[in-house]
């Protein structure tokens, strides 16, 4: 038989993915499971944006569409931005995508060539790893430890961004820790690089507006507006709009990349589809009010795993103020016991928790942070407070 390309044997499967597949096979034999492990955001979009869905379905014209994306998602999506402070960018500084994922891959095939740098911290959505890796880049990690919030400071910055690498990708709010960075850490960290012109900064904003406490988004172009020559901007329909099967992903930044994501668009995609378009326009521009209820009731929900996380004994966790992620240090039960099994690290503890009391978690190590686990508050409020009770009673076991 022919071989595959070199390519897929650098290419995994999801480690999120595994979990959740594990805890969906409980679920089947009759297990009753709590699933604190998959990112969606749990919720439908309003109705405005079934009903443009439906009137373009009427109207379909059948045709391909634009490679960078419709003019009037573009507008919508260039309004977003305006709304979220990032203002002066053009339909020619956008592209479109079959989400921020695709937006991320496309980037990575634009920006990399084999062997070039990207810097990332860990904790790390993922995908990053996977993409980077699939596209054979030097990946230079900068760990951000819970004993810095999960943050990076500019010190490492300045020491990530000193090596030149081709690509740094940020993160903010954070997929798995919740952290978001406020105006001054930004500020701090566009001041670091503006030092360093040889890099593209990829910036995956796509929990922009799932931020709590009033802190506030914030971004390197907004600190430092000349950056906009190097910065790349990504945001996604999937979480703030709960659209995550919708696939639709944006990007905004110099007119040069935004070509280039076009360009790789027309060699596969294509187009989004007119009725994605047509919901995505209305989600964008329609009433605001189920996300904005939506990151209310994280809020809420992210105090009350809080609430639980202090309560056990010797878990570090830095308070998240975005997304709907909590990201716990459990180290400090690694050694002990639970059931007669011993806890060696996350994917014990988490295999643990999963047949013990049927509460799903993803080790951090998927996250390339073996110390802590994630977990996903969007399950359905009903079953937030007794998985979170699961979680104390596993804990308190451990001998
Ligand atoms: C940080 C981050 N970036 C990108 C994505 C991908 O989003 P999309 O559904 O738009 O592909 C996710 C999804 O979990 C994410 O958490």
């Amino acid at each position: 038989m022919p071989q595959l390309a070199k390519r897929i044997g650098r290419a995994k499967p999801s480690a999120i993915m595994q979990v959740a597949d594990k805890a969906k096979k409980l679920k089947a034999e009759g297990r009753d499971i709590i699933s604190f492990s998959i990112g969606v955001p749990n919720f439908l979009p309003g109705s405005h944006v079934y009903e443009a869905a439906r009137e373009a379905l009427a109207k379909d014209s059948g045709q391909y569409g634009s490679n960078r994306g419709a003019d009037a998602l573009l507008d919508a999506f260039l309004k977003h931005m305006e709304g979220i402070g990032l203002t002066g960018y053009t339909r020619a500084n956008c592209s479109t995508g079959i989400g921020a994922k695709h937006i991320l891959y496309n980037l990575a095939e634009a920006l990399l060539d084999e062997g070039d740098a990207i810097a990332f911290a860990i904790p790390y959505w993922t995908s990053y790893m996977d993409i980077a890796e699939i596209v054979n880049a030097k990946i230079d990690l900068l760990p951000c430890p819970p004993e810095q919030d999960y943050k990076l400071t500019p010190a490492q910055l300045d020491a990530a961004l000193a090596k030149k690498p081709r690509v740094f990708l940020f993160n903010n709010p954070s997929n798995p820790t919740g952290m978001v960075y406020t105006k001054d850490e930004i500020s701090a960290l566009a001041d670091v690089i503006a030092k360093h012109p040889d890099t593209w900064i990829i910036t995956d904003d796509i929990y922009n507006r799932m931020v709590f406490d009033g802190v506030g988004y914030h971004n390197f172009v907004q600190a430092r507006p000349e950056l906009r020559d190097r910065v790349i901007f990504v945001d996604s329909l999937s979480k703030t709009y709960g659209m995550p099967g919708w696939r639709v992903g944006f990007m905004a930044g110099p007119e040069v990349v935004a070509n280039a994501v076009t360009t790789m668009n027309s060699n596969h995609i294509t187009n989004l589809p007119e009725i994605v378009v047509a919901a995505s326009v209305a989600a964008l521009s329609g009433p605001q009010d189920v996300p904005e209820e939506k990151c209310r009731e994280f809020q809420a929900k992210r105090d009350q795993v809080m609430a639980v996380m202090e309560s056990i004994p010797n878990l570090v966790c830095p308070r998240p103020q975005g997304a709907f992620y909590v990201f716990p240090d459990v180290s400090a039960y690694y050694g002990k016991s639970h059931d007669g099994k011993v806890i060696g690290n996350d994917i014990d503890l988490c295999n643990a928790l999963l047949d013990s009391k049927g509460v799903a978690c993803v080790p951090g190590s998927a996250f390339g942070e073996p110390r802590s686990l994630r977990i996903s508050y969007t399950c359905p409020t009903p079953q937030l407070a007794p998985g979170l009770e699961r979680i104390r009673e596993f804990f308190n076991e451990m001998q």
